[in-house]
């Protein structure tokens, strides 16, 4: 597993962030445009503390969240307690689903960084449990595009996005560009989710040159039939 300070050091902070990303639903609209929610078998891997499995559910999805993060899992079943939601949580990582071969219609893994270089083990799980006709969705940051962008490949000198898309392309994804809004109510929740998402050096100059409650943030969507 790999360590994800923002959700694991700062899960409140990091529901902020959700509350706050593509109210416009342009996300879950690509996914379902891929495959049809209604009566699907869905797999969120990697769901944190599982902000999108009742609306998955609510669209007639049956729904399971695998996580890693055990204090994540306790969250995410506390979630789905809450809202009476039939979605379901587990404990496990995308290297080794807690899931039999041929049972998911829909995988949706967002801002899931353990789908990088070296994920070969995860995409040769989602092989064995997508049936076949079904679709994986794996949303990422677009450090290429947009204010967001901008600000992720300055905080990141190091990533490489050409060397990102050659991986995904020769996995055979389909990348398609998406826009989405960061939309907050309040400018201290922006400025402490910026935190959580960048050093505090870059942190620091992004919130001093950028105004307002809104930012723009590229997506790109990778997906793949099988
Ligand atoms: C940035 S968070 C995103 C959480 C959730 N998808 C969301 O959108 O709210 C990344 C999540 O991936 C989990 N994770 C890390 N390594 C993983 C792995 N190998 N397999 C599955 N999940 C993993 C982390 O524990 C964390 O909950």
């Amino acid at each position: 597993m790999i360590r994800s300070p923002n959700i694991w050091d700062t899960p409140d902070v990091y529901e902020l962030e959700n509350l706050a990303s593509d109210r416009a639903g342009v996300i879950d609209r690509a996914v379902a445009a891929l495959h049809p929610l209604a009566g699907a078998d869905l797999l969120d891997v990697g769901c944190g503390s599982g902000f999108h499995l009742p609306r998955f559910a609510e669209r007639g999805a049956r729904v399971v969240g695998v996580e890693p993060h055990l204090p994540l899992v306790r969250r995410a079943a506390n979630r789905l307690r809450a809202r009476g939601s039939r979605a379901r949580v587990l404990a496990g990582d995308a290297e080794a689903l807690p899931l039999s071969a041929g049972s998911v219609d829909v995988v949706h893994a967002r801002w899931a960084y353990f789908f990088g270089a070296g994920c070969e083990p995860g995409l040769a799980e989602l092989s064995r449990v997508v049936r076949p006709g079904g679709v994986a969705c794996l949303v990422d940051n677009d450090a290429t595009r947009s204010t967001f962008g901008a600000w992720f490949s300055r905080a990141y000198p190091a990533y490489d996005p050409v060397a990102v898309q050659r991986f995904w392309d020769r996995q055979g994804f389909t990348t398609e560009a998406l826009t989405i809004e960061w939309t907050f109510d309040r400018r201290e929740d922006l400025e402490a989710v910026v935190r959580i998402e960048l050093p505090p050096g870059a942190a620091d100059a992004v919130l001093a040159e950028h105004e307002g409650l809104g930012v723009d943030y590229a997506v790109a969507l990778r997906w793949r039939r099988y």
